[in-house]
């Protein structure tokens, strides 16, 4: 199996959230939803790990700078992320829906863009929607909500919202025309669709360099699990869309490296996290599992100077409008 691809986290573990979850999912989509219980579905291997998302963050050290560690996927997406929020086009007064939203840092920004409207997060990880309703009361973000729902096949108010965004939260559906087609009934006619997606492996230095470190070949037999480049390409995820109701498809190329940490031994903290690395190395005999630490620091090495561990990556913004 590929070192590299997805596998199932637990996704359930955590309750519906605290009495102060409940406030502010009173704010603007309160009784919309019913969160319906769901089979465990992953967050990527490549960035799972302690959830990537924020779950591992604490307020004193979401960035970079601050502190040996941790690392969070905010701090290794912010430069992606930049561009992400540039492209949404948010109004004030749209509804906006997260899908895949993690810890929330997308939903939140977007909530703040939709001053006189709202931002709705659903992720299938109840951990991540409640480090996710957290966040949102820590930052005093009152326009925001989030539900612990799958994307695929949650009822969503029919054509509530004028927006549907992701950052990297849409290429993990078993059924993607099935969820397309459910979140585009949840946008009203016109709605558009804002989401960044992984382009294909070999265009991701962060994928080869973790692979390569860790053994894997991308040639293996190919897993069951969900696969984070499943929408790199632009034919295939345009026939999804076009399939699923949703038309004016583009894609923008965004080519910004992706941040691993503040220096080789945080960044090493952050990938040995990822689920994709703690597979491998869990196969792995004793001594091999130490060349292959090695070889993993060696890289991350490689990648760093006085900003940090950097590695390249490329990302998809497709954009696409209901029907
Ligand atoms: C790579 S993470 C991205 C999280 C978040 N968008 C961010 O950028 O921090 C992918 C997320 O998609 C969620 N996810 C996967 N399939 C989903 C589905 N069918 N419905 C809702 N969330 C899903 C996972 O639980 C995970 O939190």
């Amino acid at each position: 199996m590929s070192a590299i691809r997805l596998r199932v986290t637990d996704a359930g573990r955590l309750g519906a959230g605290s009495p102060a979850d409940r406030v502010l999912q009173l704010t603007r989509f309160d009784q919309l939803l019913e969160v319906a219980p769901h089979p465990p579905l992953g967050a990527g291997c490549y960035d799972s790990g302690p959830i990537g998302n924020g779950i591992v963050m604490d307020e004193e050290h979401s960035g970079p700078d601050a502190g040996a560690s941790p690392m969070d996927y905010d701090a290794e997406l912010q430069l992606l992320n930049e561009v992400l929020r540039r492209a949404y086009g948010i109004e004030p007064h749209d509804n906006v829906l997260d899908i895949g939203c993690g810890a929330g840092q997308t939903t939140r920004e977007a909530a703040r863009m939709a001053a006189e409207g709202g931002a709705l997060g659903v992720d299938l990880s109840a951990e991540s929607i409640a480090r996710a309703r957290e966040l949102a009361q820590a930052e005093g973000v009152r326009n925001v909500t989030f539900e612990h729902a799958d994307a695929q096949v949650h009822p969503f108010p029919s054509g509530r919202f004028e927006l549907a965004i992701s950052r990297f939260g849409t290429m993990f559906f078993p059924d993607p025309i099935a969820a397309f087609a459910n979140i585009g009934r949840a946008l009203r006619p016109a709605g558009r669709l804002v989401m960044m997606v992984w382009q294909g492996h070999e265009l991701n230095e962060w994928s080869r360099a973790i692979e390569e470190a860790l053994g894997g070949s991308r040639d293996a037999p190919a897993s069951e699990a969900p696969d984070p480049f499943s929408l790199a390409d632009p034919a295939r995820v345009e026939g999804i869309l076009n399939a699923a109701g949703f038309t004016h498809v583009t894609f923008s190329d965004v080519h910004r490296p992706i941040h691993y940490g503040r220096d080789v031994a945080a960044a090493l903290e952050w990938v040995r996290g990822f689920t994709c690395t703690k597979e491998a190395f869990a196969r792995l005999a004793a001594a091999s599992a130490e060349r292959a630490l090695g070889r993993l620091r060696g890289t991350l090495a490689a990648h760093a100077d006085r900003d940090g561990v950097w590695f390249d990556s490329r990302a998809w913004i497709v954009k696409a409008r209901r029907r």
